[in-house]
Formats: C-alpha cells, sequence, structure tokens
C-alpha cells in the first residue's frame, strides 16, 4: 500500500471516526429527545387520565363505523370516565354500541354526532335521555384527525335544574292563569253590581262616595235632583234639602258607627212618585279591621208591598166573608129555632084567648103549659148562645174538680145507661179552679151526652182529671198562657170524628145528627164557657178509635171553699106592705110584669123608665127598701151607674141588678158587694121573688 493510499485510508477513517463520532452524538441527541418525548407523553396522558377521571362531568369518545343502517350509522362508546355513569344513568358504556344500548333513540345521537364527524363543526345542545329520563347538556366536537372518526363529548345531568325551570314556568303559568281569573272576576262582579237593577253605594265615614253603581245614580236622581258621582259629598249634594239630608245621615251614621241592618223606607213626593226600599246597611272594614265607610244594597219593594197590601185585602175580605157565613148560619140557626118556640107560644095563647072567650076555661090548662114550655126552651136557648159568645153571667168559686165530678158520677151514669161502662179516674193532689161549678157541671153533661151519642151499641166512657204544667210550647199549641192548669177529659169509645168535623165542632148550630136530635149548641156552649173562664177545649179524635174531649182550665191560687153553690131555699112569700121597691127599666112590658108580681107578694112598688127619672125619685126623701134596676138602661146612665149616684145619699140601699147579657163588665162580673145582686134574664117570677125576699129580709136597715 503505498502512502497515498494510506494517507486516503487514514483520512476517510477519521472522516469515518467523525463521521461515527457525530453520528454517535446525533444518536445519543435523537435518543435523548425521544426519552423526553415519551416521557413528556407520558406526562400528558397521566394528567389527560386524572383530568378524564376526576372531573365532574360525564366523558366519552365515540367511534362511528358502518352499521346496517349504513354507512357510520352507529358508533361505539371507546372511553367513557366515571362520571358518565352519574350523569347519563347507564353504566359501563365503553364498548356498548348505541344501536344497542338506546336502541328506540339512536337515531337522533347518531344525526346529531355524525354530523359534527362530518363537519368537524363542535356543537353544543340539551336534549334528553329518553331511557333514562335523564335531561342532559352536551358538548361534541371531533377528534382529529376526522381519519379517526371519533367524537368526544362533554355533558352533565341537569334534570334538577330542568324541573325547577318547569316548576317556576309552570307556577308562573298558574299565577298568571290566576291573575287572569281574578281579573275576569272582578269585571264579572263590576258588570253585575253596575247592570244589577239593586242599588248599590259605599261611602267613607265623611258621607263621600267611594262608589255608586248606575242604577244607585239613576235613582238619586230620581228622587232628590241631583246625579251623584264618586267623590261627591252626599251631604253637600243635599244641602239645599235638609230634610232628605239629615234622614240620610241619620241611616248611614247608625252604619259608619258599625250597625249592621234592614230598614224598608218611603221616598219621594207622596202619591205617583212615591216609593218604597228595602235597605240593608253594612259597614266597610279593611283586613285589619279598620273602618273604611260603609255600603248600602238597597231595592225597590214597592210591588212586592203593594202585592202583600193585595194579599192582607183578599184574606180580609175572605175573613169577612167567612165570618158573614158563619154570622148568617148562626142568624138562619136561631131565626129557625126561634120560630119554632115562637110557634108554640103565639099558638098557645091564641087559643087560650078563644077558649077564655068561649068560657071553657077548664081547658086553658095545657095551652098555659105548652107555651111555658115553649118560652123555658127559648130561655135555654138564649142562655146556651150567650154561653157560646161569652157573655153569660157566671159566678166563678174556687172549685175542687174531682167532689164536682163524683157528685156528677151517678147521674153521668143514669143519662148515659146501662150499655155504656163509666169509669171515673180523679187524680190526687189535684189543685182548685176558679170556675162557675154549674156551669162546669152542666158542660161535663154536654160531653157525657155526645159520647153517648157517639156509641149506639155501648161502649166505655172515662171521665179524668189531672193536674197540668204547660209549658211555652204546650201553652202555645193550646192557645194558652203558659202555666198551671187542672184538666177535665172525657174519653170515649165511639165512632170519632171526622177532621172536617172537628175543625166545625165548636160552631153554633153545627151538628152531624139527625134533624130534631141536636142542635149543635152544646160544644159552641162549652166552648165559650170554658173560654170565658180562661181556660180552653181540645178535641183529640180518630174517626172508629173514639174521642177525647179535653177541658183546661187555671189553676186557682188559693183554698177552695166550703160555700155550697148558690142554695135554693124556697122563700114562703109574706105580705110586705110596709116594704117599698123602686123597679127601673125601659121595657115596659118586663115593668109591667116586675110590677104585677111584686105587687102580688104584697110590695109598695115604684116604676120608673130610665136612669134619670130613677135617680130623682132616690133623691128624694121617699122610703125605699131596694132598687131593683136593668144594666142597660137609655137616657145615658146605666143601672150601675145609678146605682153608684143613689148610694151616695144612700150608702146603705140594696140593689138587684137584672141583666141580659153584655153587661158582665159594668157590674163587675159578678164580683159584687154583698148588698148589691145580680139576676140573669130570663128568670122565673118565683126566682125573682126569692131573691128579692131574701135581701130584704138581711138587715134591716132602712133607707
Ligand atoms: N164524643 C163525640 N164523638 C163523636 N162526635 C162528636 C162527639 N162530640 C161531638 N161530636 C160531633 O160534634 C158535633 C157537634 O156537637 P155538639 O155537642 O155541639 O152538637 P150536638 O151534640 O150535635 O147537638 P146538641 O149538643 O146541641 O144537642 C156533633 O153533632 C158530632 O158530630
Ligand atoms: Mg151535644
Amino acid at each position: 500500500m503505498d502512502s497515498i493510499e494510506l494517507e486516503d485510508l487514514q483520512r476517510r477513517l477519521k472522516a469515518l471516526e467523525e463521521e461515527n463520532a457525530r453520528l454517535k452524538a446525533a444518536g445519543a441527541a435523537v435518543l435523548t429527545e425521544r426519552r423526553k418525548v415519551e416521557s413528556a407523553l407520558a406526562d400528558s396522558e397521566e394528567r389527560y387520565r386524572t383530568l378524564f377521571n376526576s372531573i365532574d362531568e360525564g366523558f366519552c369518545i365515540i367511534e362511528f363505523f358502518d352499521g346496517p343502517h349504513g354507512p357510520l350509522s352507529d358508533y361505539v362508546h371507546v372511553e367513557a370516565n366515571p362520571a358518565y355513569t352519574q350523569h347519563a344513568g347507564i353504566a359501563n358504556v365503553v364498548g356498548q354500541k348505541v344501536r344497542e344500548m338506546v336502541p328506540d333513540e339512536a337515531g337522533g345521537w347518531v344525526e346529531l354526532y355524525g354530523g359534527v364527524l362530518r363537519t368537524g363543526v363542535p356543537i353544543r345542545f340539551e336534549r334528553e335521555l329518553v331511557a333514562t329520563s335523564r335531561h342532559l347538556e352536551l358538548a361534541a366536537f371531533r377528534v382529529e384527525p376526522a381519519s379517526r372518526k371519533q367524537v368526544a363529548v362533554l355533558f352533565q345531568d341537569i334534570t334538577p335544574r330542568k324541573r325547577a325551570e318547569r316548576e317556576l314556568q309552570q307556577l308562573n303559568e298558574t299565577l298568571e292563569a290566576r291573575v287572569v281569573a281574578a281579573l275576569a272576576e272582578r269585571k264579572l262582579m263590576a258588570d253585575l253590581v253596575e247592570g244589577t237593577d239593586a242599588f248599590v253605594q259605599v261611602v267613607d265615614p265623611d258621607f263621600r262616595w267611594l262608589a255608586v253603581n248606575g242604577a244607585a245614580a239613576r235613582e238619586f236622581h230620581r228622587i232628590y235632583g241631583i246625579l251623584p258621582k264618586v267623590g261627591d259629598n252626599m251631604l253637600e249634594l243635599l244641602e239645599d234639602q235638609p230634610e232628605h239630608r239629615d234622614a240620610i245621615r241619620t241611616a248611614w251614621s247608625r252604619a259608619l258607627a258599625g250597625e249592621a241592618f234592614v230598614e224598608i223606607a218611603g221616598f219621594g213626593e207622596p202619591g205617583r212618585a212615591r216609593r218604597f226600599y228595602e235597605m240593608r246597611f253594612n259597614c266597610l272594614r279593611d283586613g285589619e279591621g279598620r273602618l273604611l265607610g260603609a255600603y248600602q244594597f238597597s231595592y225597590d219593594v214597592t210591588e212586592r208591598l203593594k202585592e202583600q197590601e193585595r194579599l192582607r185585602e183578599a184574606e180580609e175580605a175572605l175573613r169577612q166573608s167567612q165570618k158573614m157565613e158563619a154570622v148568617g148560619q148562626l142568624t138562619g140557626g136561631i131565626a129557625h129555632d126561634f120560630n119554632n118556640l115562637l110557634t108554640g107560644i103565639i099558638g098557645s095563647l091564641e087559643l087560650l084567648q078563644t077558649r077564655i072567650g068561649q068560657g071553657r076555661v077548664k081547658e086553658i090548662d095545657r095551652y098555659v103549659s105548652a107555651a111555658q114550655g115553649a118560652a123555658k126552651r127559648a130561655a135555654a136557648l138564649t142562655h146556651r148562645l150567650l154561653a157560646f159568645s161569652r157573655r153569660q153571667t157566671l159566678d166563678p168559686r174556687p172549685t175542687d174538680l174531682n167532689r164536682l165530678v163524683m157528685g156528677m158520677e151517678e147521674l153521668v151514669r143514669r143519662t148515659v145507661g146501662p150499655e155504656i161502662a163509666v169509669e171515673v179516674v180523679t187524680a190526687g193532689g189535684l189543685w182548685p179552679t176558679l170556675i162557675d161549678a154549674s156551669q162546669l157541671e152542666n158542660a161535663l153533661l154536654n160531653l157525657c151526652i155526645n159520647a153517648r151519642d157517639a156509641m149506639p151499641g155501648g161502649g166505655r166512657l172515662t171521665i179524668e182529671t189531672a193536674n197540668r204544667w204547660l209549658d211555652e210550647h204546650g201553652a202555645g199549641e193550646r192557645d194558652l198562657d203558659p202555666g198551671q192548669y187542672v184538666s177535665l177529659c172525657v174519653t170515649d169509645t165511639g165512632t170519632g170524628m171526622a177532621p172536617e168535623v172537628v175543625e166545625r165542632a165548636f160552631e153554633p148550630f153545627f151538628t152531624t145528627k139527625p134533624i130534631g136530635q141536636g142542635t149543635g149548641l152544646g160544644l159552641s156552649m162549652v166552648y165559650g164557657f170554658v173560654r170565658q173562664s180562661g181556660g180552653q177545649v181540645r178535641i183529640y179524635s180518630e174517626v172508629g178509635q173514639g174521642t177525647t174531649m179535653c177541658l183546661y182550665l187555671p189553676r186557682h191560687y188559693g183554698k177552695e171553699t166550703d160555700r155550697p153553690a148558690a142554695l135554693a131555699t124556697k122563700t114562703a112569700m109574706h105580705p110586705q106592705a110596709d116594704h117599698t121597691i123602686l123597679v127601673v127599666d125601659d121595657e115596659p112590658s118586663i115593668r109591667m110584669l116586675l110590677t104585677d108580681a111584686l105587687e102580688e107578694i104584697g110590695f109598695n112598688v115604684i116604676e120608673a123608665h130610665d136612669g134619670p127619672t130613677g135617680l130623682n125619685i132616690l133623691q128624694s126623701d121617699q122610703v125605699i127598701d131596694l132598687l131593683v134596676t136593668d144594666v142597660g138602661l137609655p137616657g145615658g146612665m146605666n143601672g150601675r151607674q145609678l146605682a153608684d149616684a143613689a148610694r151616695t145619699t144612700r150608702p146603705a140601699l140594696k140593689v138587684l141588678f137584672i141583666t141580659g147579657y153584655a153587661e158582665n163588665a159594668i157590674i163587675g162580673n159578678g164580683q159584687l158587694a154583698p148588698d148589691m145582686q145580680v139576676l140573669t134574664k130570663p128568670f122565673v117570677v118565683e126566682a125573682l121573688a126569692s131573691r128579692i125576699l131574701d135581701m130584704i129580709k138581711d138587715g134591716t136597715g132602712r133607707n
């Protein structure tokens, strides 16, 4: 080898060595660089992992592939962080294909993410993951390069927020709906108030209108000639009409003082324009109870009042016609009965006259008794009528009802006959009652006779007494004052009474019995007597079951006196020529009868036809032992006034009043001083004589 060749070789070796060293150095640098890159990569990977695993949002990378629905029509989850499950509600998604995972909604998701993959434009959107009912907020971007066919998705569950939003919206909607409804209601109310024909007004405490509806304003204008509006002052508007102003102030002041009340009053000119209003006043307060003013609702009730008035008039007319019918029936009944009796009397008197003319005096007796019989029946008839009219002269005494009933038992038994069993049940400790005993006996007998007539085939009759305490209710039912009563009830097991018979049973002349058997006066008399005595009669009856008639008589708060009722002692008639009697009566026939009868006994009789004439005689020094006077007298002075006037000069004057009926009150309903007595018309001469003799015999003092 020549030196040149070596030299060249050495040079080339050196170059190679240099090259080698350079390469070595370069290689070392590359290695270092690679190591560096690798470590950086590992760092970044680490950071990414940490981030990936620890972020709160869900994160995943999906990768598209060609599925059965076409190219890139499905994707698979290649990565997903732990938060994925928490937000989406689906676990272990890595490796899951969307079309398998959520087949019903996969198309939508594929379309959205496919768009990102195709265009590279990131999207942000909200969407419900229907499968788990999660509302998600999502961001998606393409992982470059596009050839990787990957899309990264970052998302979070916003379901609670969505729900809150929805609730808020609903709340808003309902609030809005409520406001709309409230406004509509207010408008309706306002329309109603405005449209109603009721008059509505509201005023503040200073009488200033806070509100007034059209009807009220127009009515105000019609009455007072002024059209009011909100803000006007009522009292100021009526300054020129002080009368109306004061009336309005009075009414509204009450309401403004807190009173709620209703008033009916008339306004406007009397006659055509006058109308009546029902006004309801009330005070108006705010939520805290502070007084804001007062309001009034009023209605025109003119027609209603007129209607009521018409109704009242119609009822009155009906009552009047019923009364006339009853009066007609009563008058007819009386006329019928009296005609019969008068026929008996007149006929007998005529025949009497004929026979006397013929000198056939032996035959006159029967006519006299026939006339007397008819006259007695007429007297009994008027007595019953008076009893019904509650104007008979009563002699009430404290009475033991038990004793009265037991005293009647035998008579009742004989009256009803053997077919009917009579039972008397008397209450122990029975209260006394203040009653005319003989009238009560009469009433009891009437009830027993009615009971007998209702039991033609026999039956049982019970007479019962009891103490009764009637409270407000019980008394109201029986048209009595509450308090203590004694009852006397008569019960039979007879035919009973239909309701329409019960209703009319107390009417005079009402009878269901055949002509000639009943006068229809029995119960009317019982009723009148008991009512006059402060009591009541009640009928409890059912057809086919029998009847109970109950008399309620007021309790007497004193002791029963043992004084026997009106002892009928026969008085011997002696000539009384040394006694003088003044007879005052306006009816000449009665005066004549009295005079004849008294002179027959032997008295001296002076007659006067009216009060003043009688008084003249009494004020003279004429000796008078007894004054017999009618109560009802002409000449401006009744019998009572005559007696009182006479007694100023003759204090011990004995007086016998003779009375028809209406004068009971004048002579104190039987409550008279002992030297004043009453005799009821009609009377028989014998009764008159015995009474006068009794009075004259008592005491000798002459006037
Ligand atoms: N106990 C009773 N049971 C059934 N009906 C009775 C009873 N008491 C009264 N009535 C009915 O009431 C009517 C009127 O009775 P009221 O005593 O007034 O008259 P009367 O008995 O018919 O006649 P009068 O009593 O005048 O002879 C009777 O006709 C009878 O229809
Ligand atoms: Mg009867």
